[in-house]
């Protein structure tokens, strides 16, 4: 089985979706730890619901981004993981981590890159009115939201969206297919 370890800031869905997948044996693979970054976090919450170990490293206790990274590298290793799966992973990385597992790193994304990097993609999707957007899962680069990119799905832009609407429709396509995304991922750069 692939040694996955989460990145997870957030809500965790994803990281729930991921773990489903194991479960269900779509995915063969096991979760070995969730960092997380923020402490109201409802990911903690989850990982405690599905017994799977957490770390906290909150950014705001670390001196720098490759400082934060470096700990991160440490927590990684000590639970022996091989891929590092980013779900919902708010702060830019630095070659700290990308060197320590190199393309090992996935990251989703709630756009159709190269379309909308960075943050608040669904805000800048509806101001910018385009009619499709989507989500993709990409290995890790230095750049932001750039990288080899693994798999994508396509969502539909509705007149009546808010970010909300259309973020939860985004969501359940990530929930399909970041697993999907990972599995291939270990076919085409595993080795
Ligand atoms: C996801 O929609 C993901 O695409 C987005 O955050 C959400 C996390 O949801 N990621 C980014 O915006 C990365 N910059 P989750 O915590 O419920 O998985």
């Amino acid at each position: 089985p692939l040694k996955l370890g989460i990145m997870a800031s957030g809500s965790g869905s994803n990281f729930e979706a991921i773990a489903q997948a194991i479960a269900n044996h779509d995915l063969l693979a096991q979760l070995q730890v969730m960092v997380y970054n923020n402490p109201t976090a409802k990911a903690a919450e989850r990982a405690d619901r599905l017994g799977i170990p957490k770390v906290l490293l909150n950014h705001r206790e670390f001196s720098s981004r490759e400082v934060l990274d470096a700990a991160i590298v440490d927590v990684m290793r000590d639970h022996q993981v091989d891929w590092i799966i980013m779900a919902g992973w708010m702060r830019v990385v630095t070659n700290v981590l990308i060197e320590a597992f190199p393309r090992r790193i996935l990251n989703i994304h709630p756009s159709l890159l190269p379309s909308f990097p960075g943050a608040n993609a669904i805000e800048r999707t509806l101001a910018a009115g385009v009619k499709i957007t989507g989500c993709t899962v990409h290995i890790v680069e230095l750049e932001v939201d750039s990288g080899p990119i693994l798999m994508q799905a396509a969502v539909p832009v509705l007149p009546d969206d808010t970010l909300e609407t259309l973020h939860q429709r985004i969501q359940s396509q990530e929930h399909r297919i970041f697993p999907r995304a990972i599995a291939l991922a270990a076919v085409q750069f595993g080795d």
